[in-house]
């Protein structure tokens, strides 16, 4: 079968579509032919060796994947082949079948689409992890979220909208604050006098619950606009910069920086990550979340497409297919 191969830590250029071994219904394992395929700004920092973990090379990246069920192992009980299923993995998902444990498959109702469900694991996950346990996000506050047309930031204004607050949007072009609008933003706003803008926005108060993506500048910016008992969430440094915090301001404002680690988080504490998936695909039923898929693209142009990710090229979820 065909994958997207990283021989080595390199650059993004250097991803091979090649062939790869089948996978094979062994013990727990599900071997899933799949249909679509979620691209995550973390996979392009995996394939240049600039993420968290460091996998074994040659490897195959990608974190998510839904299709049908091919083949089972022999202690497998909860699925068939034939189920839709998706599956979130710590990388290998770049590929036309992949094998996965049965504990970390979930079957998918009718309502939701392989391309919706792609983006609900990481993306929204991500966002809702994020604003649920470690914001603690109530009705009523406000919640700003920078790069707010991304993956895991138009997840985070529409879970926001759905959990009740009143959500400022960030984003740097007229055609990203379009996406934030559409996808439920109360307000849309650039980055210029980011922090100002915010004081006006909130009436002086700041904000209660931020949610940070980019990192940078715009982290300074942020943490200057916080309100008393607010939370500052570190979600990732996509502006390349990972910034350096004055302790003083949390002191002198009365708010915390919150670490958020999605994928710890799904490996240490499963089954809250089992319930939140429930919720998840709850509201996408009832329509409270809508991914925004901007396209779906052939497998072997996986680089391309990670490139425009990291290259600050893309809004919402881009999906690959094989
Ligand atoms: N903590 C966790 O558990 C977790 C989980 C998933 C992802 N992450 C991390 O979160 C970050 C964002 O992930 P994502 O999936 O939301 O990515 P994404 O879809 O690419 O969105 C990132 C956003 O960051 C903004 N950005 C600002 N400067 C950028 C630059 N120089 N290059 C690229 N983007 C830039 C862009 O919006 P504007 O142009 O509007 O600024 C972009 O929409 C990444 O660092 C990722 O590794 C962390």
């Amino acid at each position: 079968m065909k994958a997207i191969v990283a021989r080595d830590f390199a650059p993004l250029d250097k991803l091979e579509y090649a062939d790869w071994p089948e996978p094979e219904a062994k013990g727990d394992a599900v071997v899933i032919g799949a249909e679509a395929i979620g691209v995550n700004y973390p996979d392009g920092l995996l394939v240049q060796g600039l993420y968290q973990m460091r996998p074994e090379t040659p490897f195959v990246p990608g974190m998510e994947v839904a299709g049908k069920v091919l083949a089972v192992g022999d202690k497998v009980a909860s699925v068939k082949p034939g189920d839709r299923v998706a599956a979130l993995m710590t990388h290998g998902a770049y590929a036309e079948k992949v094998a996965v444990p049965e504990a970390t498959v979930m079957k998918l109702p009718d309502g939701i689409g392989n391309e919706d469900a792609c983006a609900l694991i990481c993306g929204y996950g991500t966002a809702h992890h994020a604003l649920k346990q470690r914001g603690e996000l109530k009705p009523g506050e406000t919640l700003c979220v920078l790069g707010a047309s991304g993956a895991t930031g138009v997840a985070a204004v529409q879970i926001g909208k759905a959990m009740g607050a009143k959500v400022i949007g960030v984003a740097s072009t007229e055609e990203k604050r379009r996406v934030a609008g559409e996808a439920g933003a109360d307000i849309v706003i650039g980055y210029e006098n980011l922090k100002d803008e915010l004081k006006r926005l909130t009436d002086g108060k700041g904000v209660d619950v931020a949610f940070d993506p980019v990192g940078g500048e715009s982290f300074d910016a942020l943490s200057r606009s916080m309100g008393w008992k607010g939370r500052l969430l570190i979600i990732g440094f996509a502006s390349g910069t990972i910034p350096k915090f004055s302790v003083n301001l949390a002191l002198v404002k009365g708010f915390s920086l919150v670490g958020v680690f999605w994928g710890s988080f799904t490996q240490r504490e499963p089954e809250v990550y089992a319930e939140n998936m429930k919720e998840l695909i709850g509201w996408h039923i009832a329509g409270k979340v809508k991914p925004v898929i901007e396209g779906t693209y052939p497998l072997a142009q996986a680089p391309e497409v990670l490139k425009r990710v990291l290259g600050r090229g893309a809004t919402g979820k881009l999906i690959l297919k094989p």
